[in-house]
């Protein structure tokens, strides 16, 4: 398994550009399902769970072509397998987004019911019940959803009330609803820009849906769905990420191809916080820490248009480096803290209880070997390592690599010293220090 070597302590400056959005990407591609005729999807992030999303739609039997890297041209006109097997499902969650649009279309699906993961159990129970609503019957059996649309073969249109807002789930009701008889309401929707996203692609595909953004969504089945064309909106987390990059590094970027609207709350947060964030125009943020240096701040998570849980471990990194004690308080996932441990061999004072993380900073990090838990976790942990003083060599990289595109390119562009190790040169690394010890 591939590792980082940072080096902290420069302040970073300069241009990055932010990629597509992963958690739209995912969603948009799985889509294309919905169609006989081609989508076609620009600024896709050459990221990890892509490339696993589209092998799943080859396994399906659809035909892929990317006529340049972050480009696909997906036709879905011979579906073959109705099946998103486990293999797939247990490296990425986001396969379940296949089950709305087989069953709408196909009138069937199977898809293995994704296990707990690093943050949380993380059940489908909503998405299922969803279905059925819509006049599915669901079954599980040997560990996968077995779901069948009624006999006349559509899923009918009805009232949807989301017991939690759950993201994957409205899109996944979104893409069900689209091809079923009549009319579907969803109540308590997720808000978050991915689903706005979603929901203008499908509107392209020739769906009738509106509300998409707000906490009720209509829909008006339609027969069947056409072909479109595109453009992933930029990675808000992604954005987030650099902002906090350049606050804990003392640095100053300007972060190009962003969607400032998107990430109102952690811009408000963050200057709230002590970090100048000017919006240049609509799409280039210039940031920078404030003189009077980092001030902590409560933060609680909570669905879009309020704090993200997915930045919730940057945020963390950052008050490692804020005078004062901040409270994180994560409400969306019950085990998403796995970063403070880390943060705390590099010599962060942070204390859980509950869903309650207390940091008190400012402290000083040093370098040290530390391991990624899961993609945000391992977004923190390069964060307080390009702070930190000395060495630090974060294992278990791979987690970054399925959210992050290049992030060592983009990183090492605005001056930090970061390197990958692939494995085979970790291990003589490692044997050549044994030996000079
Ligand atoms: C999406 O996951 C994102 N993933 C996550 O980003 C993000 O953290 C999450 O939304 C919350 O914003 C993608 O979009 C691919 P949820 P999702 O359903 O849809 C509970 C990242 O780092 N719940 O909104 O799986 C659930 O356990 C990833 O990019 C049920 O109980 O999250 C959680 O506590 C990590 N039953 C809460 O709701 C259900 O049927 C919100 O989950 C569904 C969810």
């Amino acid at each position: 398994m591939d590792k980082f070597r940072i080096t902290g302590g420069r302040a970073l400056k300069g241009r990055v550009s932010i990629s597509g959005a992963k958690n739209s990407a995912l969603p948009c591609m799985a889509a294309a399902l919905l169609s006989p005729e081609t989508v076609t999807l620009h600024n896709l992030p050459y990221v990890r769970d892509i490339i696993t999303q589209r092998r799943l739609l080859e396994d399906l039997g659809a035909t892929v072509l990317t006529p340049e890297l972050r480009t696909h041209k997906i036709s879905a006109s011979h579906i073959e397998l109705f099946e998103a097997p486990y293999d797939l499902v247990r490296t990425m969650r986001a396969s379940v987004l296949a089950l709305g649009p087989l069953l709408t279309r196909f009138g069937k699906a199977k898809v293995s019911l994704p296990g707990g993961c690093a943050i949380g159990t993380r059940p489908i129970d909503l998405h299922l019940i969803a279905f059925e609503k819509l006049g599915a019957e669901v079954k599980l059996e040997a560990g996968n959803v077995i779901a069948r649309a009624p006999s006349s073969g559509r899923l009918i249109g009805g009232e949807i009330h989301f017991d939690k807002v759950t993201v994957t789930g409205t899109e996944n009701v979104m893409m069900a609803a689209a091809l079923a008889k009549g009319r579907t309401v969803i109540k308590n929707a997720a808000q978050e820009p991915e689903i706005e996203d979603l929901a203008e692609l499908l509107n392209k595909m020739g769906a009738r849906m509106k509300g998409a953004g707000t906490p009720v969504i209509e829909i008006e089945g339609v027969e069947a769905l056409g072909g479109a064309e595109h453009t992933i909106i930029p990675d808000r987390i992604e954005t987030g990420t650099f902002i906090v990059a350049a606050a804990i590094t003392g640095g100053e970027l300007e972060i190009k191809s962003c969607r400032p609207e998107h990430i109102t709350a952690v811009i408000h947060k963050l200057r709230e916080a002590g970090v100048e964030i000017e919006e240049l125009n609509q799409s280039t943020l210039y940031v920078r820490r404030s003189n009077g240096g980092l001030k902590a701040k409560d933060v609680t998570t909570e669905p879009h248009p309020d704090f993200p849980t997915d930045m919730q471990a940057q945020y963390m990194a950052l008050m490692t480096q804020a005078e004062g004690e901040s409270h994180i308080v994560e409400t969306i996932f019950e085990n998403r803290f796995m970063h403070a441990s880390e943060l705390i061999r590099m010599g962060a004072d942070i204390s859980i209880s509950g869903n309650t993380a207390t940091v008190r900073g400012k402290t000083k990090l040093m370098g040290a070997k530390i391991i990624a838990s899961d993609l945000r976790a391992s977004a923190s942990l390069v964060l307080a390592a390009l702070c930190a003083e000395g060495e630090t060599l974060i294992d278990r990289v791979y987690h970054i690599d399925r959210g992050y595109e290049t992030i060592v390119r983009k990183f090492r562009s605005l001056g930090a010293d970061i390197q990958r190790i692939s494995e085979s040169i970790a291990i003589a690394a490692d044997a050549a220090e044994a030996h000079t010890k």
